[in-house]
C-alpha cells in the first residue's frame, strides 16, 4: 500500500495493510509479515522495518504494536509498506521463513512473492558462491539476494528501481507475483508478475490523468547472469505514467485478489505476465520485454462491480465450485518443475535422496483417510506395475485397529491434505516406531505429518477451503503417480508405459478444461435426480476409487445415501438394490475391464435399471444401453480417473445446491479432523 501525498498516521498504515490480509485469510495461511518504515522523520533517511510472526494475521496485528520505537500517530506524507500472509511451499512456517524476506541484515530490498521459484536450487547455489549467506529455507529469499546481486554490480549509479526487477525476473522460472521495496528507492514501489495474479487498485479524489497507462516496450532480452548488468532503463515522461492531476494526491494498492483492496477503491488495472509496474514520485508506469507484435500496447483502468464476498469465491457460489474449476491449474502446479516433458522424467525432490532406500523395500503401505484414502485406491494399480512392488493401501483408523504388522523394510505413504488427521497421524507414529521409513503426502507445508515423516511430497494444490476435497484428490492422485514414475526411471521394459503415462500427464489440464465444460449438462441431471433418496455409483478397475469418491462427495454434502459399488461384486449383493427407480451412475471406460463392466451393464439393464454412464466420448456400445451418457474425453487408463471424478464432483455440488444446503460448511463435519 502506497500513500503519496495523502497523510497517513503509522495506525492508519498498519490498519490498512492488516486488513488486506485479513481479507485474504480465506486462502490459508500459516505466518504473515509486513515492512514499513522505521524512523518517523525524511523519507530518505527511513529504514525498512520488518515484522514477521508465525501463525494467523492477528498474531501478527498484536506483534506490530509492540515494536519498540513506533510512534503510532506520527503522520507520513507519503509512504510504502507490504504485508504479505504465507501458505508454505518450501521450508516450515516460521518467522524468519515468512515474507517478507531480504536481501541482507540491513534490509536493503525486501521482497513479498506469491508462486513457486522453480530454479531457486540453481540461483542460491550461484548467490551463495558470491558470498551472499541465505538465512531461510524459502525459494523467495533467493529473489531477494538476487536483486541485491544485480545492484551490487550495477554498472550505473542511476540504474532505475524498475530495471533491477527487470533483470531479476528474466533469471527466474516458475511461477510469481512479486512485489520489491529498497531503502534505496525510498517512496518507489516495483510489482511484477508471471503465472500468478496481481493487480494494482487506484485511489485518488483528484481526476487520474489518464484511463489506459501504455505500456512502455523493450525488446532486448538478457539470458545469463553474468550478463545481467548491461542494458539501461528509457526515461519515462509523464505520458507513459498514471498519476492524479491537481494536488496529485493518490494512493496505489498492490493485491494479488481484488478482495484485498476492494474496500478502498473499484478502480483496478489487472497485470499481465512479466508486466513491471512502478510507482515512483506518485507515478505509476508499466513495462515489459516485448513478446510480439500482437502484444496489447496499454493496461486499462477497469471499475470492479462486484461485491467483497463474491469477489473471494471468484464467479464462483462456493469454495467448493471455485476449487473443483481450479483443477486445470492445481493439477499444473503439482507437476510444476517436476516433470520433464522433454526428456519424460520426473524429479521429487523431497524423495530423491531416499530412493535407493525406497527401492530396496519389501512393500508400500499406502495410508489415509476419506478422501485421501480414495487417492490411494485410486493409484495402487499403477504403484504395483511402475514399482513392481506389492502395494498395500489402508484406513488409518482400521490400519491401527488391526495392529498390522509393519517392518522396517516397509516403506509408509501418509496421505492427507490438512497433514493434521489425527488418525493419519497416529498411524504415522505407529510406523515410526516399528522404524519403517515413512514419506508424507501433504498439502500442507509445516503440518504434522509433513514434520513427522522422513521425507515426502507437498501436492502444491494450494489451499482447499470447502470441507470436502476435490482439488487436492487430484493433486495426491497425481502426486502418486509422480512417485511410480520416479521409481520405473531405470526399468527398461517400462519405458514405453512411462513416455505414455507422461504423455497423458502433459495434457491433463486441457483435458479437465473439457470435463468442467459439461457442467451445464450435469447441472441438468441434477435437476432430475436432486429429489432421490438414493444414489449408486458403480464401477470397477482404475475407476473403482472414482466411484467410492464420487459417492463420497455426495453423501457428504447432500445428505442423500450413496454407495460406491465395485462392479464386480454386483452379483455378490448389490444387485438386489437395482430396480426402476433406483438412480445408477457407472463409469464405464475403454481400458482392460471395458468388457466386465459390459456385463454389469447388462445385469443393471435386465433388472429395468436406468444407468446414467460415464464413458469415453467414442463409446458407442455402452451409450446404446443408457438411459443418460456424460462422455469424457480420453486419457490414459491409470489417468482416466483424475478426468472421471470430476462430473461427481460436479454432481454432488449440484445436488447440494438444489437441496438448499451449504456446500462448504456440510452439517457435522470439520475440515480438519484432529480426533480420533
Ligand atoms: C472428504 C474429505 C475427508 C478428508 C479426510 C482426510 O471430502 O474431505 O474425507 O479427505 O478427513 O483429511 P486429510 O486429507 O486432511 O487427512
Amino acid at each position: 500500500y502506497m500513500n503519496y501525498r495523502v497523510p497517513r498516521t503509522r495506525k492508519e498504515i498498519f490498519e490498512t495493510l492488516i486488513k488486506g490480509l485479513q481479507r485474504l485469510e480465506y486462502r490459508g495461511y500459516d505466518s504473515a509479515g509486513v515492512a514499513i518504515d522505521g524512523n518517523n522523520n525524511e523519507v530518505k533517511e527511513r529504514h525498512i522495518q520488518l515484522v514477521k510472526k508465525r501463525g494467523n494475521v492477528k498474531a501478527l496485528d498484536e506483534e506490530l504494536y509492540k515494536q519498540d520505537g513506533m510512534d503510532l500517530k506520527v503522520e507520513f506524507e507519503t509512504h510504502f509498506g507490504i504485508a504479505h500472509t504465507r501458505w508454505a511451499t518450501h521450508g516450515v512456517p516460521n518467522a524468519v521463513n515468512s515474507h517478507p524476506q531480504r536481501s541482507d541484515k540491513g534490509n536493503e530490498f525486501v521482497v513479498i512473492h506469491n508462486g513457486i521459484i522453480t530454479n531457486y536450487k540453481d540461483l542460491r547455489k550461484f548467490l551463495e558462491s558470491k558470498g551472499y549467506e541465505f538465512e531461510s529455507e524459502t525459494d523467495t529469499e533467493t529473489i531477494a539476494k538476487l536483486i541485491k546481486y544485480v545492484f551490487d554490480n550495477r554498472e550505473t549509479e542511476d540504474i532505475t528501481f524498475s530495471t533491477l526487477v527487470e533483470r531479476v525476473i528474466q533469471q527466474l522460472e516458475g511461477a510469481f507475483a512479486l512485489v520489491f521495496k529498497s531503502i534505496h528507492y525510498p517512496g518507489e514501489a516495483v510489482a511484477t508478475r508471471r503465472g500468478s495474479p496481481l493487480l494494482i487498485g487506484v485511489r485518488s479524489k483528484y481526476k487520474l490523468s489518464t484511463e489506459q497507462i501504455p505500456v512502455l516496450y523493450r525488446t532486448r532480452n538478457i539470458e545469463n547472469v553474468k550478463n545481467i548488468c548491461k542494458t539501461r532503463m528509457k526515461r519515462l515522461d509523464s505520458s507513459t505514467c498514471l498519476h492524479a492531476v491537481g494536488d496529485k494526491a493518490v494512493e496505489f494498492f498492490f493485491a494479488s485478489d481484488a478482495s484485498a483492496i476492494i474496500e478502498h477503491t473499484n478502480r483496478v488495472i489487472f497485470l499481465e505476465d512479466d508486466d513491471i509496474a512502478a510507482v515512483a514520485d506518485g507515478k505509476l508506469s508499466i513495462h515489459r520485454v516485448k513478446r510480439s507484435a500482437s502484444d496489447d500496447p496499454s493496461r486499462a483502468i477497469q471499475t470492479l462491480q462486484m461485491e467483497l464476498q463474491q469477489i473471494m469465491k471468484g464467479n464462483f457460489s462456493a469454495f467448493m465450485q471455485k476449487e473443483i474449476f481450479e483443477q486445470p491449474e492445481s493439477v499444473f502446479n503439482t507437476m510444476r518443475g517436476r516433470v520433464n516433458f522433454e526428456t519424460n522424467t520426473v524429479l521429487l525432490g523431497g524423495l530423491k535422496d531416499h530412493l535407493k532406500e525406497i527401492r530396496r523395500c519389501r512393500r508400500l503401505i499406502v495410508i489415509g483417510c476419506g478422501t485421501s484414502y480414495h487417492a490411494a485406491v485410486a493409484t495402487r494399480q499403477v504403484l504395483e506395475e511402475l514399482t513392481e512392488l506389492p502395494v498395500m493401501v489402508e484406513l488409518a483408523s482400521d490400519f491401527l485397529d488391526r495392529n498390522t504388522p509393519v517392518f522396517r523394510d516397509d516403506v509408509c505413504f501418509f496421505i492427507s491434505q490438512s497433514g493434521e488427521t489425527a488418525d493419519t497421524l497416529l498411524a504415522l507414529r505407529y510406523c515410526k516406531d516399528r522404524r519403517a521409513l515413512t514419506v508424507g503426502v501433504t498439502n500442507t507445508v509445516g503440518s504434522s505429518i509433513s514434520r513427522e515423516t522422513d521425507c515426502g511430497v507437498h501436492i502444491n494444490a494450494g489451499p482447499e477451503i470447502g470441507v470436502a476435497s476435490t482439488k487436492a484428490y487430484t493433486s495426491q492422485f497425481i502426486s502418486l503417480v509422480m512417485f511410480g514414475l520416479m521409481m520405473s526411471e531405470d526399468r527398461i521394459s517400462l519405458q514405453n508405459r512411462r513416455r505414455e503415462i507422461i504423455h497423458g500427464l502433459r495434457s491433463l489440464p486441457e483435458l479437465i478444461k473439457e470435463v468442467l465444460s459439461l457442467d451445464e449438462k450435469i447441472h441438468d441431471l441434477a435437476l432430475e435426480l436432486y429429489t432421490q433418496r438414493s444414489l449408486l455409483v458403480m464401477g470397477r478397475g482404475y475407476n473403482y476409487a472414482t466411484c467410492l469418491e464420487g459417492a463420497l462427495k455426495i453423501k457428504e454434502i447432500t445428505y442423500m445415501h450413496s454407495e460406491g459399488i465395485l462392479a464386480g461384486e454386483l452379483k455378490h449383493g448389490p444387485l438386489a438394490l437395482i430396480d426402476k427407480q433406483m438412480p445408477v451412475i457407472m463409469v464405464i471406460m475403454k481400458d482392460p475391464c471395458f468388457a466386465k463392466c459390459q456385463n454389469a451393464l447388462q445385469q443393471v439393464t435386465a433388472r429395468q435399471g436406468r444407468p446414467i454412464i460415464l464413458c469415453s466420448k467414442d463409446d458407442t456400445e455402452s451409450s446404446k444401453f443408457a438411459y443418460k451418457t456424460i462422455e469424457l474425453p480420453h486419457t490414459v487408463d491409470c489417468l482416466q480417473g483424475i478426468l472421471s471424478v470430476i462430473p461427481l464432483q460436479l454432481l454432488s455440488f449440484h445436488l447440494a445446491v438444489l437441496r438448499g444446503y451449504d456446500v462448504d460448511f456440510p452439517r457435522n463435519l470439520a475440515k480438519s479432523v484432529t480426533v480420533e
